[in-house]
């Protein structure tokens, strides 16, 4: 009994520093920020204007209008940046309407535009659809076949990426869709040692929409009093029956270690004031799902709450440009049991710097794809990365008649016509 009254009394006394701490924040919230000096900061306000020229490939309508035409859903779920990069990209002062000038090629295909009734994509169409697109380009301009796509970058923002499939294990089997092995792919996917992460891909965040999200701001000076937050599954019992494979058992191992704890705000119930009660919590946690990367990522930016990340090899979101080790936390996934330690024990002067980074607007501008698109955004981002990658190599450059890509390789399946 002596030792229940401690653990109570220490999670008091925890509570009350964190009121405090969190509180004293909030006041500074907005009005005090910090840059990390050298490239970091530097890097995300670059300006990808006058540094690339791109080439948007003209599609029938089959490829995108016409599929967003049947599921308008498609432009507020978490994969809408292969939508709003295309529109981004037609008025881009980047663009150019002369491909013998361009640097990159860019083709228009919504590959992840097909919703259930509950609006989640699937994606088997996907890889005839990208196959039949790649074709298309292919007869029509001479482009493609110069480096088989070398020079050519595809948006593939589908939970692993061009290997098309929902589930890991047959994502793995699939393989990066072979017609894609030559070009650089955006997407969200990102974890290290992954056959559906190929070496210079563009990891992008996943969109969110911003205008719901500025319209849920509260004022930056209100306390933060929640010490840790999360809303999401522990276990998917639909697609999991037998547990422990989703999210390789760490989001159960929040639940079953941390439901009755008084740090820990968790619950499956999503409430409408979800994107306040981040404003008002020091730790958001960001747990792997089905995929390594998630959403609350971004919302934890946006709100200034401390992205707790618990994915091991995780590859986040323009990592050569943000830094996501100083920024955020790290836990391994073994550790889950030891997060109430792990954050506990961070020094307050820690956290404070923490959050006057992300409190930095270059940041948070990174993680949007606004509508009209706004400097040092996400699309930003991306064509800086594009930039940064140029010149291209001499070597991608195939000699006539050479070909590197075999156009029958891959599941029979995906060689049938879209
Ligand atoms: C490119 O190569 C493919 C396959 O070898 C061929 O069918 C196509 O005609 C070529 N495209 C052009 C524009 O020559
Ligand atoms: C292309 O892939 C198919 C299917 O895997 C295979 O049967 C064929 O031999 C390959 N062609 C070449 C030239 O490697």
């Amino acid at each position: 009994m002596g030792n229940g009254m401690g653990t109570v009394a220490l999670l008091l006394l925890l509570f009350v520093y964190f009121l405090q701490v969190g509180g004293g924040l909030g006041l500074e919230q907005g009005h005090q920020t910090e840059r990390i000096s050298g490239s970091a900061g530097d890097v995300l306000e670059d300006d990808p204007v006058g540094r690339l020229k791109v080439f948007v490939y003209e599609l029938p309508s089959k490829y995108n209008k016409k599929i967003l035409q049947k599921d308008p859903r498609c432009l507020t779920h978490m994969f809408a940046a292969e939508i709003f990069m295309h529109r981004f990209l037609l008025s881009s002062p980047v663009r150019t309407l002369n491909p013998e000038e361009a640097d990159w090629f860019y083709t228009p295909v919504y590959t992840t535009c097909d919703l259930t009734p509950n609006g989640l994509p699937l994606p088997f169409k996907s890889p005839r659809m990208m196959r039949s697109a790649i074709q298309l380009i292919s007869s029509n301009w001479p482009y493609w076949n110069r480096t088989e796509g070398a020079d050519h970058f595809f948006v593939v923002p589908h939970d692993f990426g061009a290997c098309f499939h929902y589930q890991e294990e047959k994502a793995i089997e699939r393989g990066i869709l072979h017609m894609l092995k030559r070009a650089t792919l955006v997407q969200t996917f990102g974890q290290r040692n992954h056959v559906c992460l190929k070496e210079g891909s563009i990891n992008i965040p996943p969109y969110a929409p911003p205008q719901k999200m500025q319209a849920h701001l509260i004022p930056p000076d209100t306390p933060r009093s929640i010490f840790v937050y999360f809303r999401g599954l522990f276990y998917d019992v639909g697609n999991d029956p037998e547990g422990g494979y989703y999210a390789r058992g760490a989001r159960a191992s929040v639940w079953e270690n941390f439901k009755d704890n008084p740090l820990f705000d968790i619950s499956t119930e999503h409430p409408t004031t979800y994107y306040e009660d981040m404003q008002r919590a020091v730790f958001c946690l960001c747990p792997l799902g089905w995929a390594p990367w998630s959403p609350r990522l971004v919302e934890g930016v946006i709100f200034g709450c401390i992205p707790v990340i618990i994915a091991d090899d995780i590859v986040l979101p323009f990592a050569d440009a943000i830094p996501w080790e100083e920024i955020g936390v790290f836990v391994a996934e073994k550790d889950v049991p030891k997060l109430d330690t792990i954050l506990t024990s961070i020094a307050p002067e820690v956290i404070l710097r923490k959050q006057r980074l992300l409190a930095n607007p270059s940041m948070k501008q990174a993680m949007l794809f606004p509508q009209p698109a706004q400097a040092g955004d996400a699309f930003h981002q991306i064509l800086n990365g594009l930039a940064r990658k140029l010149p291209h190599d001499k070597s991608i450059y195939l000699k006539p008649g050479q070909k590197v890509l075999n156009w029958t390789a891959g599941p029979v399946g995906d060689l049938k016509p879209w």
